[in-house]
């Protein structure tokens, strides 16, 4: 995923616009596990996000806890 992409990379990627996708904040607190918000994504470009699958019913209940959320609002560790 992602998130595993940007650890393994050591990215920093607070506030940063990378690629398809504004990273507000990649905490990654729980390490994929779907139980924080932290690394919460806000998708810029719409095409992109309409070709992602469909969020779970508990990335939905996580991202409902993410600051800042928005219409296209996806978690970074669930997201490719
Ligand atoms: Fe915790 Fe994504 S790293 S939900």
């Amino acid at each position: 995923s992602m998130l595993e992409a940007a650890h393994e990379n050591d990215i920093e990627l607070e506030g940063k616009y990378s690629g398809h996708l504004w990273i507000e904040y990649l905490g990654g607190a729980c390490e994929g596990s779907l139980a924080c918000s932290t690394c919460h994504v806000i998708v810029m470009d719409v095409d992109y996000y309409n070709r992602l699958e469909d969020p779970t019913d508990e990335e939905n209940d996580m991202l409902d806890l993410a600051f800042g959320l928005t219409e296209t609002s996806r978690l970074g560790c669930q997201v490719i």
